[in-house]
């Protein structure tokens, strides 16, 4: 299993590019199952979970061509409507075929998820939803088998925002029949860009970005070429490891209109903060001050980046208390950055934070994707090595991570 080995106290300078997106791709690419024309799919990251989605997706007969950055996907020989369980028990979003599948083709098996370390996450939303579109469901052996003659258009509210719950009743209105209302939607901007995919290739959808969304179903969708928007979630994580290794990094081919939440908490810890165009630069000089964070639905404080705060907090002037309100289970890098000196408290879902003068390079255990991150910004802060295993959770969402650390001038090599 690989590992990484970090020597902290550097701080980050440089310039680093954002990658695509993996939140948008995943779904995106699941638009392919929904034409047989060809949809051209640019800025994708190299990502072993984009890997996983092309693979699953060829397994069900779409052809995937890959360039450098893009793959063309052409859904005309889809003849496997079956998500088998190998694949979604690594990599959730797997889910998200669900929809397109039963859309199109009228019939679609997708093994259930089964629990995952952050929490139980369930699938409910996904298979109301499809069901008040006159969807027959039937668990089965572990599998959601859904079936349909051509789904009807339908109002659905969530009881809960869910991100992939609302792509999915998205991706499967848009060839239903009659007109879908997706009451307290989620408002996530990867929700947006696949919004602006499926406009692209035909769909009539209004409303995304707000809490209700509108599609109106047509007969078929045709091709299109979609570059994949950048990732805020990588966005962040830099942003904060530089911050706390009280460095100087501009980020580019990012936005900032979709990081506001977290651009606010790294200025109320002391950053400075300028952006222009596409870029954003972040300074930061002496100890970063505690900030509170509390995790909700977009445009709140994504969950995502509670893990890195977490870390930034453990070495900042001050305490501050970190909320989890989305996943009932996602503390678990607490007992890690203990390892590491940090003075933290747990009680149900509220974390309190003691910065501490510093902390001290120890052994660590990646246990979630975005836990890893937050290992990976408190090894660039500890004295001494930091040795991080389990690192495949990282390789799944974050691109060439050490690479990109390197060439921020970080001391970071990668244990085969
Ligand atoms: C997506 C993101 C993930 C992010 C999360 C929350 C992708 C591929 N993943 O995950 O990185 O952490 O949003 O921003 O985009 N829930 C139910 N029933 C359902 C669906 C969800 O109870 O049918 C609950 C979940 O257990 C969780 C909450 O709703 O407590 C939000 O989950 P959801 O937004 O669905 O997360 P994902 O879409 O899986």
């Amino acid at each position: 299993m690989q590992k990484l080995a970090i020597q902290g106290g550097i701080p980050l300078r440089g310039e680093v590019r954002i990658s695509g997106a993996k939140n948008a791709a995943l779904p995106i690419m699941c638009a392919s199952l929904l034409t047989a024309d060809a949809l051209r799919l640019t800025n994708l990251p190299d990502l072993h979970d984009v890997g996983t989605m092309r693979k699953l997706l060829q397994q069900m007969g779409v052809a995937a061509d890959a360039a450098t950055g893009e793959i063309t996907f052409r859904g005309d020989k889809v003849d496997n409507w079956e998500a088998p369980y190998d694949m979604v028990k690594t990599m959730r979003a797997a889910i998200l075929v669900l929809g397109p599948l039963v859309a199109r083709f009228g019939d679609a098996k997708v093994s259930l998820p089964g629990g995952c370390a952050i929490g139980s996450r369930p699938v409910d939303l996904h298979i109301k939803g499809l069901q008040a579109m006159g969807a027959e469901i039937a668990i089965e052996h572990g599998y959601i088998h859904a079936k349909a003659k051509r789904l009807k258009g339908a109002r659905i509210f969530f009881d809960i925002v869910s991100v992939t719950g609302t792509e999915n009743l998205m991706m499967a209105a848009a060839l239903a029949d009659g007109v879908t209302v997706l009451e307290n939607a989620a408002r996530e901007p990867e929700v947006v860009d696949l919004a602006n995919c499926l406009r692209a290739m035909g769909a009539r959808i209004t409303g995304d970005g707000t809490d209700t969304i509108t599609i109106t179903g047509v007969e078929k969708l045709h091709g299109a070429t979609h570059r994949i928007m950048p990732d805020r979630i990588e966005s962040g994580t830099f942003l904060v490891a530089a911050a706390a290794t009280g460095g100087s990094i501009t980020l580019r081919e990012t936005r900032a209109d979709i990081l506001e939440t977290v651009l606010e908490k790294l200025a109320e810890a002391g950053a400075q903060i300028k952006v222009a165009g596409d870029t954003i630069h972040l300074e930061m000089s002496g100890r970063p001050k505690a900030v509170n964070v509390r995790t909700a639905p977009h445009p709140a404080f994504p969950t995502d980046m509670q893990a890195q705060f977490m870390a930034l907090n453990c070495i900042a002037d001050g305490s501050a208390m970190v909320v989890e309100t989305i996943f009932e289970n996602r503390f678990m890098h607490v007992q890690e950055l203990r390892r590491l000196g940090a003075q933290i408290d747990v009680e149900g879902n509220t974390s309190v934070v003691r910065g501490v003068g510093h902390m001290e390079g120890a052994t660590v255990m990646a246990t979630d994707l975005r836990a890893s991150a937050c290992l990976v910004i408190a090894g660039l802060v500890a004295q001494g090595e930091t040795v991080i295993d389990r690192i495949y959770h990282l390789d799944r969402g974050y691109e060439h991570i050490e690479s990109k650390l390197s060439q921020l001038g970080a001391n970071i090599r990668r244990i085969k």
